[in-house]
């Protein structure tokens, strides 16, 4: 065996065809069906156009890096499209520009600075206009992005497997891998067995088989999103940005924005789908997730012609310190790779994890592999850095709290809170039937203390973003295994 994925998301299956492709053997190994990710929850805008901006990925990564940053970005809807076209387009991939504006109040010359940035990036196609050609909504001066992109991502990602099947690739889905050992070969152990392999990419969003080198370098957000029926026609077909500063994070400095886009609903020729995301939180630090849908849908309604508010979901991204993904050999290891970082530019990140990591996994050098070199330093974002860590260790302080109840009297059917016990701190459960599950509260990643998540049921850790389901398995790394049981010895109440 060539190589073994793990991971069945964009990134993963990118990867996973583009070497095939190349004449390597590949297996994928997922431990959910494919596309059970944050893949599932994506909003598919396919864009060069980086969350950070291109005046600070220059301040970041000098000329060059923002200028391989543009271009990278840039190739991937390129890559995406022939694909597409390939698979038939039954994605719906298409072609759109991209409008960038302020919030009201702000002060525009932001634009000024990003569109010269962008400009020096490489993307001369830029440029300002004095609004996005929205009848309902006034956005004021804007930057107009031509060439971007969307698709529907489950039907892309079905192409994708489909096409890496016909190649002659293998994957194995419900494959949970509990641990990943480099050498020549590599072993991984998964559910089933050992693999061999020459080498090993982990594209599981979130790595799980690193404690502390890239996870110092990026944290976990959760953002929420809308589907709002609209009158097919009354909203141009865009994408639309804001650079909203509101500071909706607990305790850290990224600022929330709004991200929206146009999808059809098939079947129904005069209706379309609004999709709007933002709300940004870290993982773990909020619980309020019907606020932030509330204040999503105003916002929509304030703007767009809605009729009716037809999907709500949330998803994680992780966020980098400096903007760009860490895509390349794993620090410290020899034949593990790693695709992660998204920052929220996950669709475009993880076809750029194709094409490079293709190269690099056959032994080619890529213009595009320092800037993306999970090892690199973080000069630039030394702030950013401090900060996010700052914030990790401020939530062990959760272990000298009381828990959010005394017992587990009182604890609604489908509701689960925090309880202290003695020195334990116990995640509680209680399911439809009445019957109360007890699990550790203590992530087995590094031993923060997991808070309830009431919108999407789970366990949700405020350090790096693992995520656990309401009886304890685990969802999102970095963790890789499930909620401890509680010890024995102190009898369960309630
Ligand atoms: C709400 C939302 C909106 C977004 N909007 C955009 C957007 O508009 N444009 C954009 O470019 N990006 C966007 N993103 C980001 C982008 O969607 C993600 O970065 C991308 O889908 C992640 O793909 P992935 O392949 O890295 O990870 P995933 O799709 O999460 O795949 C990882 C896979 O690994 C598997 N796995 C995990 N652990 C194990 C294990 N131990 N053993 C076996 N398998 C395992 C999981 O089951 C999963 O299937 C958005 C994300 C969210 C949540
Ligand atoms: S994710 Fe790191 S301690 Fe929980």
């Amino acid at each position: 065996m060539d190589v073994c994925i793990i991971g069945a998301g964009i990134a993963g299956l990118t990867t996973a065809l583009e070497l095939q492709r190349s004449g390597q053997s590949v297996i994928v190994l997922d431990d959910g069906p494919v596309a059970g990710g944050e893949t599932e929850r994506t909003t598919a805008h396919l864009s060069s156009v980086l969350g950070d901006r291109y005046d600070e990925l220059e301040r970041l990564h000098g000329a060059d890096g923002s200028r391989l940053a543009a271009a990278s970005h840039t190739a991937a809807i390129a890559r995406i499209e022939a694909m597409a076209t390939q698979f038939g387009n039954r994605c719906g991939f298409e072609r759109l520009d991209g409008y960038l504006f302020v919030p009201p109040g702000a002060d525009p010359s932001v634009l000024d600075r990003e569109l010269a940035a962008a400009r020096r990036a490489g993307l001369t196609r830029v440029e300002r206009v004095p609004r996005a050609p929205l009848a309902t909504f006034d956005t004021g001066p804007c930057l107009k992005f031509p060439e971007q992109g969307q698709i529907h991502p489950l039907r892309y990602v079905a192409g994708l497997a489909a096409a890496l099947k016909k190649a002659g690739g293998e994957i194995f889905t419900g494959t949970h891998v509990s641990a990943i050992e480099d050498g020549a070969p590599v072993r991984v152990q998964a559910a089933g067995g050992t693999v061999r392999a020459r080498a090993v990419v982990v594209a599981t969003n979130s790595p799980v088989n690193d404690l502390f080198a890239i996870h110092t370098k990026q944290a976990a957000y959760r953002t929420y999103v809308i589907g709002a029926r609209v009158r097919a026609g009354s909203v141009a077909r865009a994408l639309y940005w804001d650079t909203c500063e509101e500071p909706e994070s607990q305790g850290a400095s990224r600022s929330a924005y709004h991200y929206v886009r146009l999808a059809r609903i098939p079947g129904s020729a005069g209706t379309e789908l609004l999709i709007v995301g933002g709300g940004d939180h870290k993982t773990g630090q909020a619980h309020d997730a019907e606020d932030r849908f509330a204040r999503l849908e105003t916002w929509t309604r304030e703007r767009f012609p809605v009729a009716s508010i037809a999907h709500r979901w949330s998803g994680q991204v992780m966020e980098s310190v400096d903007s760009l993904a860490f895509i390349g050999r794993n620090p410290g290891n020899r034949n593990v790779y790693v695709a992660t970082g998204d920052s929220g530019n996950g669709m475009t990140h993880g076809t750029i994890a194709g094409i490079l990591l293709s190269a690099l996994i056959q032994g080619r050098d890529h213009e595009w592999a320092k800037l993306y070199d999970p090892s690199r330093v973080p000069f630039g974002a030394a702030v950013a850095f401090t900060e996010e860590n700052v914030n990790v260790a401020a939530q062990y302080a959760d272990w000298v709290t009381p828990g959010d109840r005394k017992s587990a009297r009182g604890l609604r059917r489908g509701q689960g809170a925090i309880l202290r016990r003695g020195v334990q701190k116990i995640a509680a459960y209680r399911d439809g039937a009445g019957v109360l599950h007890e699990r550790s509260a203590v992530c087995v990643h590094l031993g923060c203390l997991v808070g309830w998540n009431s919108f999407e049921k789970t366990w949700d850790c405020p350090c790096h973003g693992s995520r656990y389901e309401r009886l304890g398995r685990v969802v999102n790394g970095p963790a890789n295994s499930d909620l401890p049981p509680v010890e024995a010895g102190d009898p369960k109440k309630g």
